[in-house]
C-alpha cells in the first residue's frame, strides 16, 4: 500500500474550537482539512508549517461587509477589501448589496458575482436586496445563489428606500418558504427623519445631533416589529449591527418565543462611544446606527458572552477621507472601517479577561457559519472542513494605524490603540492568503459560498399576500 500524501501539515500550534484548546497538528490535504490529531500519526506531507507559539483558530466569517463594488471603487473594491479582511484573518466575508447597481435582480446578482470571482482573495456570500420594488427577484435570486438577503429598514449609505410594511411583510412570506436568512438594519425609518429634520431645522450640526434623531427607540421599534413579522410569516432574520442595551431584553423575549432570529454587534459598540464624538475627529465616528453612550457597551459584552448576542460582524463601510469630513454632521459618510482590526481588537478583550478564546470562536466563526448555512464546512476546525484557518499569536501587542490598513478606506477610529493578539497567517482552503499582516494571496482565489440551511418552516400560509389573491381564496 503506498503512503499517503497530503499537501501540508501545521505542527505545534494549539487548536482551538467553541469547546476546547488542544495542542495538535492539522493535515491539509486538496484545500480541506485531512486531519487534526497528535504529530505522530499525522502523514506525510509536501509543506511543513511551524506553528508553535500560536493558536489556530478557524477562520473569521463576517457576513457584514461593505466591499463598494460595483459603483462605489473610490471608497474600496473587491480586491482592496479581500487583502483587508486576509490580513485580518477572515477567511468569509458576506456582502452587502448597497453598491451600484444594487443586487436587487439576478443581472446585478451576476455582475458582481463576476467581479468578486475575478478579485477577491477570500471566499465571499452575496446578499440579495429585499426592496419594494424587486419581490418578483426574491425568488430567481435564490436560485441564482445569494447567500441571504438584506433588509433597510433605516437609510443608510446608497439611500436605498424602505420598503413599507405590507411589502416587508410579502417579502417575509416568499424567504420564509426559501428558508434563506434575511439581514435586517433595523432602524425606524419614518421616526429617524423626522428628528433629523426637526434638529436642522433647530440648527443642530454637531455629532451627537446624529444620535439624537436616532435614539434608542429608533432601533428597539424595528427590531421588534422585525421579529413579529418573522414570527408570523416563519421567515429566518438577522439583526445587523445591534448597538442598543435596550433592545436585549426583546431579543431574548423573540428568541424565547422561537423566532429564528440571530444578531450581531460590532467592535464599534463595544470599543467606541458617543462620548468620544466630542474630541478631535469625533465625526469620524458617523454611522449607522449611531455609536451610543458607552453605558451600553457593558451590557452588550454581557449579552455576547451569555448568547442573548450571537456575534460580532464588522459593518466594514469604508469611505474617502474627504468623505468622513464635514462642517454639518448631517454631509459626514455613514459607516467606518473594520474587516481588517476586528479579530485583533477581540483577541484584547481575551487578553483583557472578558471573554476566553473558545468563546471569540463562537462569536466570530461558529456562530457565523450555523446561522447562514456553512456550519461543518466553516466555522469549525475538524476532517473534511474547508481549511480556513488564522493563527494567532495572543501575546503579540500592537498599536493599531491607519498606515497598516489594505483597505482603501483610510479614515480610522481605532488609530493610536494598543492591541494585544494579532492573525499572523490566514489561509483560505488550505491556501495562504495573509502572513504577518501583509495580504500574499491571489486575486481570484475566493469561491462563492452555498449556504445549506435546514428546512424551510412557513407559517400562516394559508393567509399569505399571495394566497389571498387566489380567486377562491378563504381569508381565514
Ligand atoms: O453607517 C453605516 N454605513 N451603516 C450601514 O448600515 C451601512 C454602511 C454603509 O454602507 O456605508
Ligand atoms: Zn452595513
Amino acid at each position: 500500500m503506498t503512503k499517503r500524501v497530503v499537501d501540508t501539515v501545521v505542527l505545534g500550534g494549539t487548536v482551538v474550537g467553541e469547546g476546547s484548546t488542544t495542542q495538535a497538528a492539522v493535515a491539509i490535504d486538496g484545500g480541506r482539512i485531512a486531519a487534526v490529531g497528535a504529530p505522530d500519526v499525522m502523514p506525510e506531507a509536501r509543506e511543513t508549517i511551524d506553528a508553535t507559539g500560536l493558536h489556530i483558530l478557524p477562520g473569521v466569517i463576517d457576513v457584514h461587509v461593505h466591499f463598494r463594488e460595483p459603483g462605489l471603487t473610490h471608497k474600496e473594491d473587491w480586491e482592496t477589501g479581500s487583502r483587508a479582511a486576509a490580513a485580518g484573518g477572515v477567511t468569509t466575508v458576506f456582502e452587502m448589496p448597497n453598491t451600484d447597481p444594487p443586487v436587487d435582480t439576478v443581472e446585478h446578482f451576476e455582475l458582481k458575482r463576476s467581479l468578486a470571482q475575478t478579485k477577491s482573495l477570500v471566499d465571499f456570500g452575496i446578499y440579495g436586496l429585499l426592496g419594494e420594488h424587486n419581490l418578483s427577484s426574491l425568488e430567481p435570486l435564490a436560485a441564482a445563489g445569494v447567500c441571504g438577503y438584506k433588509l433597510f429598514l433605516g437609510n443608510t449609505t446608497g439611500d436605498l428606500p424602505c420598503p413599507n410594511d405590507g411589502a416587508v411583510l410579502e417579502g417575509f412570506e416568499t424567504i420564509a418558504a426559501l428558508g434563506l436568512r434575511c439581514s435586517i438594519h433595523a432602524e425606524n425609518s419614518p421616526i429617524l427623519f423626522w428628528r433629523q429634520n426637526r434638529m436642522l431645522a433647530a440648527g443642530r450640526h454637531d455629532p451627537l445631533a446624529h444620535l439624537a434623531a436616532r435614539t434608542d427607540v429608533v432601533a428597539i421599534e424595528a427590531l421588534c416589529r422585525s421579529a413579529v413579522l418573522a414570527e408570523w410569516t416563519g421567515a429566518r432574520i438577522h439583526i445587523v449591527h445591534e448597538s442598543c442595551a435596550g433592545s436585549l431584553p426583546y431579543i431574548r423575549f423573540f428568541k424565547e418565543r422561537g423566532v429564528d432570529m440571530t444578531v450581531e454587534t460590532l467592535p464599534q459598540y463595544l470599543y467606541l462611544s458617543a462620548e468620544m464624538t466630542t474630541g478631535p475627529d469625533g465625526q469620524m465616528l458617523r454611522m449607522n446606527p449611531p455609536v451610543r453612550q458607552a453605558s451600553h457597551q457593558e451590557p452588550l459584552w454581557r449579552a455576547l458572552i451569555d448568547g442573548t448576542v450571537d456575534m460580532v460582524s464588522t459593518d466594514h463601510a469604508p469611505h474617502a477621507v474627504e468623505e468622513k469630513q464635514g462642517e454639518r454632521i448631517w454631509d459626514v459618510a455613514c459607516g467606518m472601517v473594520g474587516v481588517e482590526t476586528s479579530l485583533s481588537l477581540m483577541l484584547t478583550a481575551v487578553a483583557n479577561e472578558r471573554l476566553d478564546l473558545p468563546a471569540l470562536v463562537r462569536i466570530m466563526s461558529a456562530a457565523p457559519a450555523r446561522a447562514f448555512g456553512l456550519y461543518g464546512t466553516k466555522g469549525v476546525i475538524q476532517t473534511g472542513a474547508d481549511a480556513d484557518l488564522v493563527f494567532v499569536d495572543v501575546a503579540r501587542q500592537n498599536t493599531l494605524s491607519a498606515d497598516h490598513l489594505h483597505s482603501r478606506g483610510k479614515s480610522f477610529p481605532y488609530a493610536g490603540m494598543e492591541v494585544t493578539g494579532v492573525p499572523v497567517r490566514t489561509l483560505v482552503r488550505g491556501r495562504t492568503v495573509a502572513l504577518d499582516g501583509n495580504a500574499v494571496g491571489d486575486p481570484g482565489w475566493g469561491r462563492i459560498v452555498r449556504p445549506h440551511m435546514p428546512p424551510a418552516a412557513p407559517r400562516n400560509v394559508a393567509t399569505t399576500t399571495r394566497a389571498i389573491l387566489q380567486p377562491d381564496a378563504v381569508p381565514w
